[in-house]
């Protein structure tokens, strides 16, 4: 005898939700609220199997945005380097990426693959894509520059410039680092008044290049590493004040720790085991608008590192 047609219908319905269910992240048990707004954020990035492990990370934990911090797939193929990410990600996943010092050879057809990006629906952006620009995805503003690349540029008034009267998160994307400001060989390229120009205007910075994640404690002068607060589960963003976050382990490797410094609250390498992933931040936390959870999460090891980050305007 034939099984009843409901079972038809019920038995897919049932796998569905049993692997939502395993797919559970932490972005989605901090709340279910339809304002959260997941942002992942890595440099550094590769064509390789680990590189596919950190995009379907971003996909599985519910990630609705990626920032790519520079160096997209060493190997000069733009193409390929679209086509991994698209797959992956979807054609109509929102990607704010912005120039790393590997892009430069075939740097017209990366820009060219960025702008196409920033055109998503869902982004509203301006400026000279991935080299100075400004997007804004819900309320979030991202600003991008390339300080140590495009020196031609005065990236520190252009981010004075973007950042000036807006309100909400904002988040500060570049690749290159001061030497301080990484914890691998990399030494000074971008100058500090990217740097102040995010802290003065309450910009969570975030940068790539050293093959690594670390995370400042809450900084009020960025060229001294002026510690605000010890407290590193719980900080809060204003004016003056920022945490810098370097995400490079987005799959081309994991470098060891070189140059460390008491302003790390969480440092994560080859030393410590971690291998590549993302890190992550959900705004606007159960309807909290101010509040934001973020954390780092390794495709092997799992979440590495998490904190709440307040905005205080
Ligand atoms: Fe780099």
């Amino acid at each position: 005898m034939m099984p009843d047609k409901k079972y038809f219908v019920l038995f897919p319905l049932l796998l569905l939700l049993f692997y939502n269910c395993g797919n559970n992240s932490a972005a989605k048990q901090t709340g279910t609220n339809d304002t959260n707004i997941t942002i992942a954020m890595f440099g550094d990035q590769g064509t390789t199997d680990n590189s596919k492990k950190v995009l379907q990370m971003v996909k599985s934990e519910g990630a609705e945005l990626l920032i790519i911090n520079g160096d997209f797939d060493y190997k000069n193929d733009p193409k390929a380097w679209q086509q991994m990410n698209e797959t992956i990600l979807g054609k109509n996943f929102p990607i704010v990426a912005v120039a790393g010092n590997h892009d430069m050879p075939s740097w017209q057809e990366y820009q060219t693959i960025v702008a196409q990006w920033e055109k998503h629906p869902g982004l509203s952006c301006r400026g000279i894509p991935g080299v100075e620009t400004t997007c804004v995805y819900k309320g979030i503003t991202i600003v991008s520059t390339t300080p140590g690349l495009f020196n031609d540029m005065n990236h520190t008034q252009y981010i004075d410039n973007a950042l000036f009267g807006k309100t909400g998160w904002k988040i500060c994307s570049w690749h290159k680092n001061m030497a301080a400001m990484q914890t691998g060989g990399k030494g000074d390229a971008t100058g500090w008044g990217v740097y102040e120009a995010c802290r003065k205007n309450g910009a969570l910075i975030t940068t790539g290049h050293e093959h690594a994640y670390a995370r400042t404690f809450l900084l009020s002068d960025i060229e001294h590493q002026t510690i605000a607060d010890f407290n590193q589960s719980d900080m809060t963003i204003e004016k003056g004040k920022t945490v810098v976050v370097l995400s490079g382990l987005g799959g081309i490797s994991s470098r060891p720790l070189i140059h460390d410094g008491a302003w790390w609250a969480n440092k994560q390498n080859d030393n410590t085991g971690a291998t590549a992933g993302a890190f992550f931040c959900t705004f606007r936390i159960a309807g909290h608008p101010e509040v934001a959870e973020c954390y780092f999460k390794d495709i092997y090891k799992g979440i590495l590192d998490r904190f709440t980050l307040r905005l205080s305007q």
